[in-house]
């Protein structure tokens, strides 16, 4: 953890103010209880005093600060909407190199506020959060129910260490269990809320079990790998969930739920070729309610644009899949060209299958992210379009 005060010409109360004007302006605080909120649980409390901090916006400090040797810019990174990196490669990285894998960090104050709204915890409620990272979040929702009422899971030991020392230090101190968030904790149960703060593509059946008929569940839903989803839902009975997606929230994965994308660049001459006369820059750059349906329709692609020397190509990657070679597919457009070259290998035709997806968007009227919503129940996940009993499709298991 970093020095505690900031040095001459800064205040924390200066910092915070700051940050809270920021925040509001953007939208992502829109409550006054939460701008009361970041002022009562100090954000520094929570970082280290030599990290990498991964920006939020364009405008935002990125790279590594210490507070040792550039004690202005380490607190002006720490209140701004950065999110401050605090472990990489589960562990045996240099989180402060901004280099490897991050697996664990302070979430940027932009994502963790409109969450929290979302959540909407109120004194005397019990809540679970998924992913203690450095406990800034277990903090903010303890200011909001009280000490005894929050509950937080974190699957790794050093982390969850950290955290609870970070939380001690900053006077709070919620019921902290070290395991996989995925099954929950039964014996805390029930639920008036659960915080999911890693990214999910398949939702426990545990946390819909725990938590009490009418009660919350937010989550960064990831049901198509990078691209993921304010999704906020509300809970029927033990084994049935209903909710809508309240914009964009891109995280790091649970940890059994990570993916793996792979280009076996390799099997490009056994790979079949063919052309298309859709354009690729139309699905690249389609909106995101296009690439959730393609989380029904498309499942498990990652997508990547390329412009070089004005040609535009789209490349679609299959996602965990552990297969020797995985399923692949890229889209090229040259300025001025009536076809486009597909290019396709593997067992899936994935360039057939988003193209497709994406022609059913069109016809449904392009409906943004808002329109969608998933209902879970026994029988599997359902993404349906404007309401449960509308149109709406199987998501894979
Ligand atoms: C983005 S960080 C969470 C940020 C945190 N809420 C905070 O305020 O600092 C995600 C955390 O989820 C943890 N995690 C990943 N998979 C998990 C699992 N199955 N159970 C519990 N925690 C998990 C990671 O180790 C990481 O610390």
């Amino acid at each position: 953890m970093g020095a505690l005060t900031p040095p001459d010409g800064q205040t924390v109360e200066g910092l915070t103010a700051w940050l809270s004007g920021h925040l509001r302006a953007r939208g992502s605080i829109t409550e006054p209880r939460w701008e009361r909120a970041l002022r009562e649980v100090p954000r520094h409390r929570f970082a280290p005093s030599a990290a990498w901090f991964s920006a939020n916006h364009a405008d935002a400090p990125r790279g590594r600060f210490d507070v040792h040797d550039t004690p202005a810019a380490w607190w002006a990174a720490i209140y701004s909407d950065t999110s401050i990196v605090i472990q990489t490669d589960d562990g045996s990285g240099d989180p402060a190199s901004g280099k490897g894998v991050f697996s664990s960090s302070v979430s940027a104050p932009g994502i963790v506020f409109p969450f929290l709204e979302l959540l909407n915890p109120r004194e005397g409620d019990r809540v679970l959060e998924i992913g203690t990272g450095s406990g800034w979040t277990a903090a903010l929702l303890s200011w909001a129910v009280g000490q005894d009422g929050v509950t937080s899971i974190e699957v790794d030991q050093q982390v969850a260490a950290q955290a609870e020392a970070n939380l001690r230090a900053a006077g709070f101190s919620p019921h902290l269990v070290v395991g996989d968030g995925v099954k929950g904790c039964p014996e805390r149960a029930p639920f008036d809320g659960v915080h999911v703060t890693a990214g999910v593509s398949q939702i426990p059946l545990a946390w819909i079990e725990q938590t009490r008929p009418g009660g919350t569940i937010v989550m960064p839903w990831h049901g198509n790998g990078r691209i993921g989803y304010r999704l906020r839902l509300t809970v029927l009975d033990e084994a049935t969930a209903i909710g809508r997606f309240h914009g964009r929230a891109d995280y790091m994965m649970l940890r059994e739920q990570r993916y793996n994308q792979r280009w076996s660049s390799h099997c490009h001459k056994m790979a079949e070729q063919s052309t298309t006369a859709v354009n690729p820059r139309t699905i690249g750059e389609a909106a995101v309610g296009a690439r959730l349906l393609c989380a029904a329709l498309a499942p498990h692609v990652a997508w990547h644009d390329i412009i070089e020397d004005s040609e535009y190509s789209v490349l679609l990657y299959e996602l965990d899949d552990h297969t020797a070679e995985g399923s692949w597919a890229a889209c090229d457009h040259a300025p001025g060209a009536a076809e486009c070259r597909v290019t396709q290998y593997g067992r899936r035709r994935l360039w057939d299958e988003v193209s497709a997806a994406y022609l059913e968007w069109l016809t449904l009227g392009s409906p943004g992210y808002e329109r969608f919503g998933l209902s879970i129940d026994p029988a599997g996940t359902r993404l349906w379009l404007d309401h449960p009993d509308g149109p709406s499709w199987e998501l894979p298991a």
